[in-house]
């Protein structure tokens, strides 16, 4: 009888990867999903990846008595590994009460429903924007939280803060909550990746959509930081390194081999790389010269950061493997599949 997994946000960029990787490691996988930034079709496509369509749900979290009667007719669920939440730093910024409704009221609703029909583990969808700027770089999983610089932060923050709360008044419950590098890149089948819905906020979908002649010119939003090439550093990880690490974290909880009932780990190479390095992967990558140009900075942004990735490599048994250039070339590999392709 295979395990039964919940995956929320299961249609979206990385709840569609994690989907593959958990049904590829033997579960049993139903997806959950508003479809308010994701369709329906992704979950045929993991179907063609994986030879198994997985079960498509398709309401909004927030709505605790659509919740309470899915799970009347979904018994025995191992583990809810939980994505759906709105993401757009900027938007959350002039829509400060859309994000911390539908984020923080979604949680509640799934913690809630966990005690009542006794679904014991949780992997949450945390981010390395709870870090803000570090002080000291690697960021460890001691690195100290910093105020948010944006709601969409604080909504990761206060996320991580009421599953806590939660699992230490209900023993029976039990978490992880993996903290996001920079995810990039997609699934070397070309099916699934990242398809961000008008002018993309991100580094790297922004450069492939510029690449195959969608925007005009890449800004680089600042090159006046302390850094080696003055411009910003992040720790970009693969798409699908990221979605094997929620895997094991769902082993780890469903064999009891978590050593506290909430853990934490960073998830990124240990690697920071600039934008202007990632430019030049890509150029190297792609064979096409990339036409961008420096621009002021971007409000929000922090200068650099990049994981001390080993605690999750000794506990959960877990590290990246896909350097840079391969999750370039499959992010550049998706962009023309995408643009060429209309199935
Ligand atoms: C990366 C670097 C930009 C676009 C955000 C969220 C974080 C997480 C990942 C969800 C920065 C520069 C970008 C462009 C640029 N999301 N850049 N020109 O801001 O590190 O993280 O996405 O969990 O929570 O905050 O990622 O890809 O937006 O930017 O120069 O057109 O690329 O200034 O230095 P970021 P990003």
């Amino acid at each position: 009888m295979k395990k039964k997994v919940i995956v929320t946000g299961g249609t979206g960029y990385i709840g569609s990867h994690t989907a593959v990787e958990l049904i590829s490691a033997g579960y049993e996988v139903i997806l959950i999903d508003n479809l308010s930034n994701s369709e329906a079709s992704i979950a045929d496509r993991i179907g063609e990846i994986t030879g198994i369509t997985p079960i498509l749900e398709v309401f909004d979290l927030c709505d605790a008595e659509r919740l309470e009667s899915f799970l009347r007719k979904n018994s025995d669920i191992e583990a809810i590994v939980h994505f759906a939440a709105f993401k757009a730093v900027s938007e959350s910024v002039s829509k400060p009460l859309k994000y911390y409704r539908n984020n923080l009221l979604s949680l509640m609703n799934l913690l809630e429903a966990m005690t009542v029909h006794n679904i014991p583990s949780l992997v949450f969808s945390s981010s390395c924007t709870v870090y803000g700027q570090p002080g000291i770089l690697p960021v460890t999983e001691e690195t100290p939280v910093q105020p948010a610089l944006s709601p969409y932060g604080n909504t990761k923050q206060i996320g991580e803060e009421i599953i806590r709360d939660t699992v230490t008044a209900n023993n029976r419950l039990k978490a992880v909550s993996l903290r996001y590098f920079n995810p990039i890149g997609a699934h070397p089948s070309s099916r699934i990746g990242e398809l961000p819905r008008g002018v993309p906020e991100n580094l790297v979908p922004f450069i492939t959509q510029t690449a195959i002649g969608l925007r005009e010119t890449l800004l680089v939003y600042g090159n006046d930081y302390n850094t080696p090439d003055g411009s910003c550093i992040r720790d970009y990880l693969h798409v699908v390194d990221l979605a094997k690490a929620h895997v094991e974290a769902v082993n780890r909880l469903a064999s009891g081999k978590n050593k506290t009932n909430y853990e934490i780990f960073n998830l990124g190479t240990g690697n920071g790389t600039s934008v202007l390095e990632a430019i030049e992967s890509f150029e190297r990558i792609s064979g096409k010269k990339l036409n961008y140009k420096i621009a002021g900075r971007r409000p929000g942004d922090i200068e650099k950061i990049w994981a001390d990735p080993s605690l999750a490599n000794q506990e959960l048994g877990w590290k990246t493997v896909s350097s840079l250039d391969e999750a370039m070339r499959s992010a550049w590999k998706w962009e023309i599949n995408i643009r060429t392709k209309t199935d």
